[in-house]
Parts: C-alpha cells; sequence; structure tokens
C-alpha cells in the first residue's frame, strides 16, 4: 500500500513537471543584427524548458519500468537510458544537457569544481526553503544554465539508505555496475545534483 502511495505521488510530481513544461512557452524573437539576437534569447527560460522537459521524459520512463517490471528492473533501465535519452534531448534542442553531481553513481556525471559551488549554493536555498534561482554563466560563445535536481520519495528506492528505503535487491545491482557509487543516503527533497545545459550562441 505505502510503495502504491509512493508510486502515485511520485506520478502527481511527473505530471506536475510535465505541465509545467507544456504551458510554458517560449518566443525566440528573430532579429536582424547578430547584438540584438542574443538580448532577444532569454536563456534562463529556455534552459528551464529543457531541463523540465528531459526531467519529464526521464521520469515518464522510469515511472513506467518501476511499474512494468520492478526497481531493479529500472536501475537496468537507468544504466542503459540516462544516457542515450538525455543526449537525444540535447539533439533535439540542438543544446547539450546533462546531470552532474556532488555525490555521482556514475562517474562520468562529477560536478567540477565551479559546479560543485553552485551545489553548494543551491543547498543552502533548499535548506532555507528558498524557491532556487537558476544560475547563468556566459561567455562569449556559449551560455551555461544550472539549476539544482532535487529527490522525492520515489527516487530513494535507489538513493536512500541501505536497509531502510534502498531497495535491497536493486542495491545489489547497482553495486555491481557502480563500484564506486556516491548516491545512496538521500533524504527527500535534497539536493541530488544539477542540470547543466549549455547553449552555443553561435
Ligand atoms: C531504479 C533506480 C533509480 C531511481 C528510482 C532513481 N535513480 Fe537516479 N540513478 C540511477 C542510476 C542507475 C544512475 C546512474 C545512471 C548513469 O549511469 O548515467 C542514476 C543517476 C542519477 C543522476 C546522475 C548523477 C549520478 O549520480 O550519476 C541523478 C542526478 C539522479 N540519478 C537523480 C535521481 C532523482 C532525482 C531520482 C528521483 C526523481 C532518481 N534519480 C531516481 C538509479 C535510479
Amino acid at each position: 500500500m505505502k510503495k502504491y502511495l509512493v508510486i502515485i505521488g511520485s506520478f502527481l510530481l511527473i505530471l506536475a513537471s510535465c505541465k509545467q513544461a507544456k504551458t510554458e512557452t517560449i518566443e525566440v524573437t528573430e532579429s536582424s543584427t547578430e547584438e540584438t539576437k542574443d538580448l532577444a534569447i532569454n536563456y534562463e527560460e529556455l534552459g528551464m524548458k529543457y531541463a523540465f522537459d528531459t526531467k519529464a521524459v526521464l521520469g515518464k520512463n522510469l515511472m513506467g519500468t518501476i511499474k512494468e517490471k520492478g526497481v531493479n528492473a529500472a536501475v537496468e533501465f537507468c544504466n542503459i537510458q540516462a544516457y542515450p535519452l538525455t543526449d537525444s534531448m540535447s539533439v533535439a534542442h540542438n543544446v547539450h544537457i546533462k546531470r552532474v553531481s556532488d555525490k555521482p553513481r556514475n562517474t562520468e556525471n562529477q560536478a567540477s569544481s565551479i559546479e560543485l559551488r553552485y551545489i553548494e549554493s543551491f543547498k543552502k536555498a533548499i535548506a532555507n526553503n528558498e524557491v532556487p534561482k537558476p544560475i547563468l554563466d556566459e561567455t562569449e560563445k556559449e551560455v551555461t544554465f544550472y539549476y539544482p535536481i532535487t529527490t522525492n520519495t520515489m527516487c530513494l528506492q535507489c538513493h536512500g539508505t541501505p536497509n531502510k528505503e534502498l531497495d535491497a535487491e536493486a542495491y545489489k545491482t547497482i553495486k555491481a555496475l557502480y563500484p564506486n557509487d556516491l548516491a545512496i543516503g538521500y533524504h527527500d527533497n535534497e539536493v541530488r545534483g544539477i542540470w547543466r545545459v549549455n547553449f552555443n550562441k553561435e
């Protein structure tokens, strides 16, 4: 029963994020000169949209797999599918989308030193019950958008505490696939990592 409630709760959360992604309309105004073109693009809104769209796709597929095949099979889904899914989003939008963490499961997702600082500032905001504000880094050629990825109770089946929320069978598979896994011991509504959405300005 509890498991069902968790699944229904998470489903609503994901629905909420789908809705958010759909109702947001992004207008990129065409413009004749290079300078005004940059000003017309709202990278903060675009970054938010891409992060939420990717979250919705990943979340929908993850929920579906857990429901149909169970948590352990879903680990394999994350292992095989998380990359192609975020990559396909990146290709579709001609931007690069990645998830990085201070406590990565996949060592490829280790946050850089500057990203670690951003994660700390997002953690402070969330601990203070503030709505986190996206961070934008801009150079001449690119804009990088950062936004926190937070946990809900569904995540704890694979990122929670051993012998508690963490699914015992799934944890065995996780340890076999990721011997250097750091991504456990999380609670609800904690910063699990950040979205990094990279836009090429050219
Ligand atoms: C069925 C198990 C499972 C569930 C449930 C799950 N994850 Fe993961 N998560 C994984 C696996 C496996 C990886 C490693 C994927 C890879 O190799 O890229 C991962 C990777 C991640 C990463 C990339 C950084 C890293 O540690 O490598 C983030 C961020 C993340 N998960 C957040 C979440 C959030 C937030 C939730 C809940 C909404 C969640 N996960 C639910 C299994 C899961």
